[in-house]
Parts: C-alpha cells; structure tokens; sequence
C-alpha cells in the first residue's frame, strides 16, 4: 500500500532492485517492532539491566557543539567518572561509539600512516579507518602473528593497532598484555574498543584492559550497551584528549552528548561499579545458558554474554530466529555484512534483568525448535 501511494521516483528505481535482490538472498533486514517482554528479549545489548532504570531528569539538548557553546558541568562530572573507571588520565565524550571510532581514527591516523585492524573489529572502526585515508592492514581475527608481521614491514609513518576486547559477534578477545608488548616493540599505538566489555567483564566492570594489567594508548567506550544509556566516551592522556577536541571532526563539528543521555551514562557508570549482583547475574546466566545449548548439541562461540551459535546461511539463520520469534522470543539472526559470508549465526545475549527461568523457558524453546527444524 506504502509503495503504491508512494510510488519511487524513477531516479531511485535501482533501490527497488536491490532491495528486490537483497529479499531473495535472506540479506533484507526488516523494521520489526519491540512487541516482546524484557524477559523474552535474548538480543539486546543491555546485559546489566540498566536501560530501563529511571533517572533524574536534565535538560535534553546541549545547544551546540562544545567548541561553539562551551562545556556543561554534566559533561566534565561524566568524563571524570569514565576516567576513574578505566584508570586513564582524563576523557572526552562522544555522541555515540559510532562518532567516538571514526572521530579518533580520522583524527590520529593519516596518509602515509599505518592502521592495522582485527578482521572482525565493528563496522564504526572500518569507517573510521577509511575515512583516515591511512593504508589499512585489515588482520585475521586476533592474529598476534599477523599483527607483529605487519609493524615488521617498512613503513613510513606512524602505526597504529586497533582491536576490540570483547568482540560482539564472535565473544572473544586478544590477549591484550600480548598486543600491548608488540606494540611498545614497535612504537605503535594501540587503540582498543571496550564497547561489549565496559561494565561486564573486569573488576567492578572495569573492562578486559584493566583486568589485563594494561592500558592502552587509546580507549573507547560506549554507554548504549552495559551502561543502559546511550553515546560513548574515549579515554587516554592530555595531549590525545585536546587532540581529538581539536582534530576529531564527529566531536568538533556535532552537536554535544545530550545532557539527558549524560546524566543517565553517569547513574549507569555508578551503577555498574556498586552493584556487583548485576555482573554476577549476568554471567550465571551466561553459564547457565551456555551450559544448556552444549546439552542440546548446540556449540556457542566464545565466553561472557554474548552467546552466538553459528548455523552457516543467512536463510537458516532467518528461519530459527523466526522460529524462536513465533514461540515467544526476541531472537534476532546476525547476517552478513555484519559477519563474514557462510557465519550467519543466531546471537544471544543474557541480561541481569532475566530471571533463571527465563533463561531455562528459551532453553525448552530452542530445544522445541531443534527437534522441529
Ligand atoms: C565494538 C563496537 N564499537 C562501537 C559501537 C558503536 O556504538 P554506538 O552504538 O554507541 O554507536 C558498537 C555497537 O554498536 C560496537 O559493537
């Protein structure tokens, strides 16, 4: 009906075809509405239960970008807390994680410069290296080999390594003291994304930096995930921070963190450090979830909250996800491009705000749908 009234115009008929394409293919990502109850939700990213938790109001807009309007106190009394919780000197926040990558990689690395990136680091750090106009060594996933190789090559300018700690379609990580050590080896920076870590894994949630004993040159994080709010911050020394105040163009020319969104970052930073019941909820679930698909005959990837389970093509993965939807469950298929071709895979996630039986009812339900399928 939408199409009909609202014919495409002739100058955008190639999107029919693509789109057209894409549903053949089991590629169509489809608007679905969030009908089903926190309970039955296994694929969000709010794994400490903080999104739904009121928060005192603020004003909504910062007005302007910090450069142009000045710095609201909100957002210093946030930056201070990101800071004390990865032990970096100072931060500065971002509107999204999205912004803070492609704003920090665009803003470090340029022409003649090195990036050498995980194959499956997230889509923001693809963009953000390529917007630097630097080379790109794109990696195998946590190839430590690949990556002492590639800072052994000649090169001309500055190196910088860029990885995520806890990957969020395969739950893993690298060995960050390792990357760390072939860092320092060869002068080379080291830049890692927290954004599935922060608030989960580590002390008091810490992150998988922490936890290792390192800090990085960079730090990013993200409060749309474990923090329950939304936008990002980035953390490291003085100098990267007035730099990327300067240079980092998704911070110098756009809007600043709304306020609303900042003092709901700073409760759910607070939050996740002071209530430890949280995080220990959240990985019994995991266990106790991981435990069960291994019974099933089903082997999940990796460790932590993320649980994906890998079922090759996009249209199996479509058609369990559809499966366990029509059985009362929000379980979303993961397709390429967010994975590589023949990965497709069902990924899910446990939150502190599930209850044991939750966890146990989908357990039934992939069980009901593995016998059916
Ligand atoms: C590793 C990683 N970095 C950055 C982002 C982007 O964060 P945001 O959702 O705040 O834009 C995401 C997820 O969305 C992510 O998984």
């Amino acid at each position: 009906v939408f199409h009909v009234k609202h014919p495409t115009p002739p100058a955008l008929l190639f999107l029919d075809k693509a789109l057209e394409l894409a549903r053949e293919r089991h590629l169509l990502r489809e608007r679905a509405p969030r009908t089903i109850p926190l309970s039955r939700c296994f694929s969000s990213n709010d794994y400490l239960g903080l999104s739904l938790q009121p928060v005192p109001s603020a004003q909504p807009g910062a007005g302007a970008s910090r450069l142009v309007s000045g710095d609201l106190p909100i957002h210093a009394e946030l930056e201070t807390a990101c800071s004390d919780l990865v032990q970096q000197p100072h931060a500065l926040c971002f509107t999204s994680g999205y912004a803070a990558n492609i704003g920090v990689l665009g803003a470090l690395a340029g022409p003649g410069d090195l990036i050498i990136s995980d194959a499956l680091n997230h889509a923001s750090i693809v963009d953000g290296a390529r917007l630097s106009r630097a080379q790109v060594d794109v990696v195998p996933h946590l190839d430590l080999r690949a990556v002492r190789g590639a800072l052994r090559r000649p090169r001309s300018g500055r190196a910088f390594v860029v990885t995520e700690s806890y990957f969020s379609m395969d739950a893993d990580g690298p060995d960050l003291r390792a990357y760390r050590q072939v860092c320092d080896d060869s002068e080379a920076a080291l830049i890692v994304d927290e954004a599935h870590a922060l608030g989960v894994l580590g002390p008091e949630g810490r992150g998988r930096c922490f936890e290792a004993g390192i800090l990085p040159d960079v730090l990013v994080g993200t409060f749309g995930k474990a923090f329950g709010a939304g936008g990002a911050f980035v953390a490291g020394c003085p100098a990267l921070i007035a730099w990327l105040w300067n240079r980092a163009r998704s911070f110098v020319f756009s809007t600043a963190l709304s306020p609303v969104l900042a003092v709901a970052a700073l409760a759910g930073v607070a939050r996740a450090r002071s209530e430890g019941w949280r995080r220990d909820r959240v990985l019994a679930h995991a266990s106790q979830l991981r435990g069960g698909l291994v019974s099933l005959g089903i082997r999940p990837l990796g460790f932590g909250p993320i649980i994906p389970w890998l079922v090759g093509s996009p249209a199996e993965a479509v058609r369990v996800a559809l499966d366990l939807t029509q059985r009362g469950f929000d379980v979303r298929p993961i397709r390429p491009p967010s994975v590589p071709a023949g990965t497709a895979r069902i990924r899910l996630t446990v939150s502190a705000a599930h209850e044991s039986s939750d966890v146990e009812a989908l357990l039934r339900a992939i069980a009901d749908a593995h016998g059916a399928g």
